[in-house]
């Protein structure tokens, strides 16, 4: 008997692959395993995966405590439970096999992904869930190579991820429903409000955001007011936890700039889409932001 739409049950997922173990990749194998996931974290980069580990333990450290204020075994107890739910690779192949759901959050770089994806789709049971964290690329430019696009989706999540409510989950034009119906109760099953995107430049929140930092940057390249002005302006103006410049050395500026410049080239006339000399010349200098020690600003 065919299940209808309504009837079809999401999968549960029990094993997760994170591949990429930066900032997003630690975060996400984090409220993983917090949901009692067993995650395996890839990273071609051993040093990443160690500073993966680190922070993820600081991280649940002040989850914990703030969830068990005065219970210090119980803070530890949770620290390890989740902990012991990690394992940490750097082999892509062998650590797919048994996934039933890769979520990759590597450099925001179309051929990378790309190449990637398709050792990905190889080594994996045909069930197996594939979906990217990207910020900013289509979809269909992606995944553009996989043989079967009915299992490929997208879960954007964001920085820093065990504080962020929000995740949004992306429709490939070819995303079956129930692949998307899984990636929605996945989010949902980490703690996640979820919000159904379509595979548009930015999906809802960076369509928005992406635009407005370099607006910002604008702003203080014409000399009109100071980053730090600009930054108070947002906050206490609108509300906004972190203003502009703040906000962007958080992101990281090179994935700020991977993202306007993938825009640029690919939609040269829209004028949402600009460029900040004085971003280019930071990452040019090395300085990402907060991950590097230095951005807009000095950490
Ligand atoms: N892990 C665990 N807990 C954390 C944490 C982390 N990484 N970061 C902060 N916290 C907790 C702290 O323990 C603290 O809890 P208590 O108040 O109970 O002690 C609480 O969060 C507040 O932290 P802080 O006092 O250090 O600082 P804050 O009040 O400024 O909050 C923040 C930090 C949550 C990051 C807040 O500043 C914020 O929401 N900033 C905006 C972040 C944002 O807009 N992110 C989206 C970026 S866009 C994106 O991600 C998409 C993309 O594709 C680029
Ligand atoms: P990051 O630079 O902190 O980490 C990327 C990691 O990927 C690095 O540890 C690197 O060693 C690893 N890596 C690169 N190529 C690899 C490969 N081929 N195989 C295995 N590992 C590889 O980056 P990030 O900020 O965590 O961003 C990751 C992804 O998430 C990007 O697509 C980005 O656009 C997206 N994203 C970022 C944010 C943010 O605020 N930084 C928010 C949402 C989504």
């Amino acid at each position: 008997m065919l299940l209808s739409k309504a009837n079809m049950a999401a999968t549960k997922i029990n094993n997760l692959t994170v591949i990429g173990a930066g900032l997003m990749g630690s975060g996400i194998s984090q409220v993983s395993a917090n949901a009692n996931i067993n995650v395996t974290i890839v990273d071609s980069n051993q040093k990443a995966l160690e500073k993966s580990q680190k922070g993820i333990e600081s991280s649940l450290k002040r989850v914990a405590k703030k969830k068990f204020a005065n219970d210090e075994a119980a803070q530890s107890n949770l620290v390890k439970s989740v902990l012991d739910r990690i394992r940490v690779s750097t082999n892509v192949g062998d650590s797919v096999e048994n996934a039933d759901l890769v979520i990759e959050a590597i450099v925001e770089n179309i051929e990378i992904k790309q190449k990637l994806f398709a050792e990905v789709e190889d080594a994996t049971k045909k069930s197996t869930i594939i979906a990217t964290n990207t910020s900013s690329l289509r979809l269909q430019d992606i995944g553009k190579n996989l043989k079967d696009k009915t299992r490929f989706g997208g879960l954007h999540f964001f920085n820093p991820v065990p504080m962020m409510k929000l995740l949004e989950v992306v429709k490939h034009p070819e995303t079956s429903d129930a692949t998307f119906k899984t990636l929605m109760a996945y989010g949902k099953a980490v703690g996640k409000t979820t919000v159904a995107c379509k595979d548009t430049p930015g999906f809802i929140v960076n369509r928005l955001l992406v635009p407005y930092s370099f607006e910002a940057f604008g702003l203080f390249e014409r000399g009109d007011a100071s980053m730090e002005d600009i930054d108070i302006a947002m906050k206490l103006g609108t509300g906004y936890p972190m203003g502009p410049f703040e906000l962007a050395d958080y992101v990281g500026l090179d994935t700020m700039k991977f993202i306007m410049d993938g825009w640029k080239q690919q939609y040269p006339n829209d004028p949402s889409f600009k460029e900040s000399k004085l971003l280019n010349k930071l990452v040019k200098e090395g300085k990402f932001g907060r991950k590097s020690g230095e951005g807009f600003f000095k950490y």
